[in-house]
């Protein structure tokens, strides 16, 4: 993972046609917001909604959090004016464009043009604006390595466990739950791993997409912390009530966070003044591996604004 990318634990869904949820979003702890143009916004409602969603990005009020706009696929007529209306009306405050149904390095690349075309003309900074490229078919997954290299504007490869669904054939109607009736363990297990060792692999932040079900709490915090267990870096969440549990699901406990800390401490003591590259901790051996998976904890539960309890890790 990048210990430097800004936290994405919770990606709020946010319709881009209505004023309610956006006003509503603002008040919300999710590390992102995306306003969508895309499956939450009907074929009627499209252009009101690409001049909503800028008029929201420039009226601020976001806080630091990430401010990202989910566009039409490429395939569509409404993917053009999607990305010139939004960013040339609301480019500097925008953080990233989420590209759906991407199957092919193509797609990403598309945007990647459009955007520094747009960048150039309006006078923004060229490449600040980052892509997140939605996995979400049978093609997009084969594809994945080839998607994760496609643009230095790649922040994040995403999970679309609905259109997946769908493109595979699976029998289920529920989105981001397993399907009834699969004996094999996970059914999402190969797909996300996949898309994790991609992202992984060119250095991009791996999310999850929606849990349907927003009275289904548990089963929304068991799918989250499933994907946090496996590395993933947050999930999408499409109600005010799933931004607590997701959250939770993604920062380490206070005890995961400080034995993390505690291991980088008592390594750097070891191999510094003591000159070994393996020593015994609490039990356990640690070695240089120990330190990059704690680095890893570490990261992640500073990013989540914990700090070490007091005496847990030597000074
Ligand atoms: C999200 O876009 C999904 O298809 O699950
Ligand atoms: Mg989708």
């Amino acid at each position: 993972m990048q210990p430097a990318a800004r936290p994405r634990r919770s990606c709020l869904a946010v319709p881009g046609s209505s004023p309610r949820f956006i006003a509503k979003a603002q008040g919300l702890d999710a590390d992102e917001v995306f306003l969508d143009l895309e499956d939450a916004v009907a074929p009627a409602a499209k252009p009101a909604a690409r001049r909503a969603v800028a008029q929201a990005l420039r009226d601020g009020g976001w806080g630091g959090r990430v401010m990202a706009v989910r566009i039409n696929d490429v395939t569509t007529a409404w993917a053009y004016r999607d990305v010139v209306d939004v960013v040339e009306q609301a480019g500097p405050h925008l953080d990233a464009i989420v590209l759906p149904k991407v199957t092919g390095p193509g797609h990403v690349v598309w945007l990647d043009l459009l955007l520094g075309q747009i960048e150039q003309a309006k006078g923004y900074p060229v490449g600040a604006i980052g892509i997140e490229a939605q996995i979400e078919d049978a093609r997009g997954l084969a594809a994945v390595d080839a998607i994760a290299a496609a643009s230095p504007r790649l922040a994040a490869l995403v999970f679309g466990p609905a259109d997946f669904m769908a493109s595979l054939g699976m029998r289920s109607l529920d989105i981001g739950a397993q399907p009834a009736g699969y004996a094999g363990g996970d059914a999402f297990h190969y797909p996300l791993l996949r898309l994790l060792v991609a992202a992984r692999a060119h250095g991009l932040q791996a999310i999850d997409g929606p849990y349907a079900a927003i009275a289904d709490t548990e089963g929304l915090a068991r799918a989250a912390a499933s994907v946090a267990a496996l590395g993933f870096d947050g999930k999408w969440v499409l109600h005010p009530g799933q931004v607590g549990p997701v959250n939770e699901a993604f920062s380490p406990s206070q005890q995961d966070y400080d034995r993390a800390e505690r291991i980088l401490a008592a390594y750097a003591h070891y191999t510094g003044e003591d000159q070994r590259g393996a020593a015994l901790l609490d039990g356990q051996m640690i070695d240089e591996a120990s330190r990059k998976l704690a680095l890893v904890t570490a990261a992640r539960g500073r990013a989540a604004g914990l700090t070490p309890t007091r005496g847990a890790v030597p000074g």
